[in-house]
């Protein structure tokens, strides 16, 4: 067998057939009990499909293909595209022949030429544990824990998803349905290459299972190999400081700001919610691109560019072409009002930068601004804070109130909680410097001290450790105490 040839491959291969044991086992224990059951080992083959039913397949096969081809060439500037990956024009009218074949090949060749393939099979030789990250209708995400502790997140074709399971009731083709199904990832593949953005999750690389031999090379089992992240948990964002949460909603903008003006054109999130996006390192990134769409609507009547909400509606002008230009902008947009900022951006937000914040919730919530101006507008809003003119009215003489101790901090605090707090024992919050923290210290009642402990967040500001008392001051080069004068009792050994 040409793929036990090579001692790596074999390797490989037998890693992969670990972790797919690995996450068959994982998901047969997460299935609920009473799902339909499909023989678990693919007995249904196209023997059992009718041969009308075969055909609808292919047709839809063959739909799958050509939605991705367009995404490997861009209409607009092939040539360059064509020049830049290396392709000779020729290649491309055998594509059109839509084999497999060659379409995989032209995917696998696309993200190499990208440097998308740092990681491959024999990356994923070694893998020390498996865990399920998460799950939807088309794909199973798994994180896997290399050597040195590096872990990588896999998405592979989820073979009990409703994609899945929708194909077999339609086509009763389990290998057919595995392909129509894969075209998502596939897709979603090369999404990930011609859409690299830092708010994007990163494709490390990919392994695909050689079927030994058989012409249909390429198109067994697939596994996109991505940067891990961790599922965005809405509830647990609610709870954290106004930086954070604005942070995401920047990501977002950011991102959405060059979707609007991509290499593929202006593309639209179709299925636009939280549960697409993973958190890396506190930067929102966008996993699910496999519902991204680049066709602006056709059009004959502003009536036809109509795009519909649960509570609100917008009809766009139909451009002299025909088309709803402008509407996968404006979707995006919209989407990420009602699902990111309503929930994210308002509330808590510093009252100097409130106005700000309440102009941004209105023009988007009612779609007055384009993505530039939104962008503009959050990028200006992360300069002032940045700055801390937003502090404008707290008099520095404020300090005055407070004895300063550099090089140390403090030991056996009696600490107070606040909310939103860094930390979950005591009030942790982030300052602009300790002007700031000294105007908190004053407003909060129990406040006698508080430390800066050089620590900063993303955007540079510091975190100021707040305590109602403390015992004693130890040595610390790095920190700052601040010990309110008028209120303070001196320092007491409890
Ligand atoms: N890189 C990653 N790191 C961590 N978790 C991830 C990663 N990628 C995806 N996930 C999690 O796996 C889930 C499923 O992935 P994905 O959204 O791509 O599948 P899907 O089948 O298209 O889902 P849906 O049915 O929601 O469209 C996501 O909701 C997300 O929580
Ligand atoms: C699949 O399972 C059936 C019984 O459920 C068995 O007869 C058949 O040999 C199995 N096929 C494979 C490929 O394991
Ligand atoms: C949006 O348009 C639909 C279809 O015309 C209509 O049924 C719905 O009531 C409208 N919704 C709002 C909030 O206007
Ligand atoms: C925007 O502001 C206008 C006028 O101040 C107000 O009527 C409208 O309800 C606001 N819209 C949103 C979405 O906040
Ligand atoms: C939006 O910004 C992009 C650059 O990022 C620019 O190419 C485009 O022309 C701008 N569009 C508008 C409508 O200002």
């Amino acid at each position: 067998m040409p793929v036990m040839g090579n001692p790596l491959c074999a390797a490989a291969f037998l890693a992969f057939v670990v972790i797919s044991i690995l996450v068959t086992l994982l998901i047969s224990s997460l299935q609920l009990a009473g799902q339909k059951g499909y023989p678990p080992n693919g007995t249904i083959n196209e023997e059992f499909a009718s041969s009308s039913q075969r055909s609808a397949l292919n047709y839809q096969l063959s739909e799958r293909r050509k939605e991705i081809i367009p995404l490997l060439f861009s209409p607009d500037n092939e040539k360059r595209i064509l020049w830049e990956s290396g392709f000779s024009p020729q290649h491309r009218p055998s594509l059109k022949t839509n084999m497999d074949f060659s379409l995989w090949n032209e995917i696998s060749d696309s993200l190499r030429r990208a440097h998308m393939d740092e990681m491959g099979c024999d990356s994923l030789v070694d893998v020390q544990s498996v865990e399920v990250l998460g799950s939807g209708y088309t794909k199973l995400v798994v994180k896997v824990v290399l050597p040195e502790d590096r872990s990588v997140a896999l998405k592979l074709v989820n073979d009990q998803g409703n994609d899945m399971e929708k194909c077999l009731e339609d086509f009763k083709d389990a290998r057919g349905c595995y392909e129509l199904v894969s075209y998502k990832l596939r897709k979603e593949m090369v999404l990930l290459q011609r859409l690299q953005h830092p708010n994007v999750i990163k494709l490390k690389g990919h392994c695909a299972e050689d079927v030994g031999g058989r012409v249909d090379k390429g198109m067994g089992k697939i596994t996109a190999i991505l940067e891990q992240g961790s599922p965005l948990q809405m509830i647990q964002l609610l709870q954290s400081p106004w930086e954070d949460r604005f942070r995401v909603c920047l990501g977002l903008v950011r991102l959405l700001q060059f979707l609007s003006y991509s290499p593929l054109g202006s593309v639209a999130l179709l299925d636009f919610q939280p549960r697409q996006f993973v958190m890396v390192l506190g930067e929102l990134k966008l996993t699910d691109l496999d519902d991204a769409s680049m066709d602006e609507p056709p059009c004959q009547t502003d009536a036809d560019c109509t795009l519909q909400f649960p509570l609100k509606n917008f009809t766009l002008p139909c451009s002299a072409q025909g088309l709803c230009e402008g509407l996968n902008e404006k979707r995006n947009l919209y989407n990420a009002y009602r699902y990111f900022f309503t929930y994210l951006l308002p509330h808590q937000a510093p009252p100097g930068l409130a106005h700000l914040v309440n102009h941004i919730m209105n023009s988007t919530g009612e779609l007055k601004a384009d993505i530039n101006q939104t962008l503009d507008a959050f990028e200006r809003v992360l300069l002032l804070y940045k700055s801390g003119v937003h502090l404008d009215n707290v008099p520095p003489s404020i300090i005055r109130d407070y004895t300063v101790m550099r090089g140390m901090r403090t030991s056996g605090n009696v600490e107070y909680r606040c909310w939103p707090s860094y930390s979950h024992q005591g009030c942790v919050l982030a300052v602009h410097g300790a002007r700031e923290a000294a105007f908190i210290c004053n407003a909060h009642a129990q406040c006698t001290s508080f430390i800066l402990t050089g620590q900063k967040t993303w955007t540079g500001h510091l975190l100021a450790s707040f305590r109602s008392s403390f015992s004693h001051l130890v040595p610390d080069e790095t920190s700052e105490v601040y010990l309110k004068k008028n209120k303070s009792p001196e320092p007491s050994a409890v």
